[in-house]
């Protein structure tokens, strides 16, 4: 046998044997990799959609619940809340929900399912701050046409109490309304698509 045939031979086998161990390696590798695939606990309880009990909102209240580490708001809106929201049309840069910022059957004139509760996520459309409630009618801060509604500090974007962006602020698009359902007259589940009981 030449010294280059048994070269040849442990070359290939040494060969082999790298291919195995690097194949059972690979697996090896593979198994937590895979593991961290799966959803953990914490991962599926962040996803989870959350109820909301509004069974002792009063009427121009708001109740902040956490949904998918976001906060979300209900909002109790008053009659006179609803008699003044066709008055801002003229002054919101997108009055009848065009930019699918909310579920379909909250494309309405309130953005709602139910009037009197709006359900918005309370993140700016601008750069994420947390706008401040203002419900207060003609405050001297905001000017004596504000007939309620929302006020991001940041950057001085308004919207109304549908949630609608104001014209020219920073903030390019309303407030987004999440996914949601009303399980009874006095709980909504947010995070699953539905209606009203
Ligand atoms: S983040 Fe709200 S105006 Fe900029």
């Amino acid at each position: 046998m030449s010294s280059e045939g048994v070269d040849l031979k442990k070359r290939r086998f040494l060969t082999a044997t790298t291919a195995v161990v690097g194949a059972v390696g690979a697996g090896f590798a593979a198994v937590p990799f895979i593991a961290s695939w799966a959803p953990s606990e914490r991962a599926k309880a962040l996803g989870a959609p959350e109820e909301a009990d509004i069974s002792q909102l009063e009427p121009g209240a708001l109740l902040r619940v956490k949904w998918r580490g976001k906060v979300c708001w209900v909002v109790h809106r008053t009659e006179q809340n609803l008699a003044d929201l066709p008055k801002l049309v003229d002054r919101l840069a997108d009055p009848d929900s065009e930019v699918p910022q909310q579920p379909e059957y909250c494309k309405n004139d309130t953005r709602s399912i139910k009037p009197q509760y709006a359900v918005l996520v309370g993140i700016c459309t601008h750069l994420g701050c947390s706008p401040t409630y203002r419900p207060e009618v003609g405050p001297a801060d905001l000017g004596a046409d504000w007939l309620g509604g929302f006020f991001c500090p940041c950057h001085g974007s308004f919207f109304d109490l549908a949630g609608r962006v104001y014209a020219g602020v920073p903030a390019p698009l309303n407030l987004e309304v999440p996914p949601h359902q009303y399980l009874s007259e006095d709980v909504i589940l947010i995070g699953v698509d539905g209606g009203a009981v």
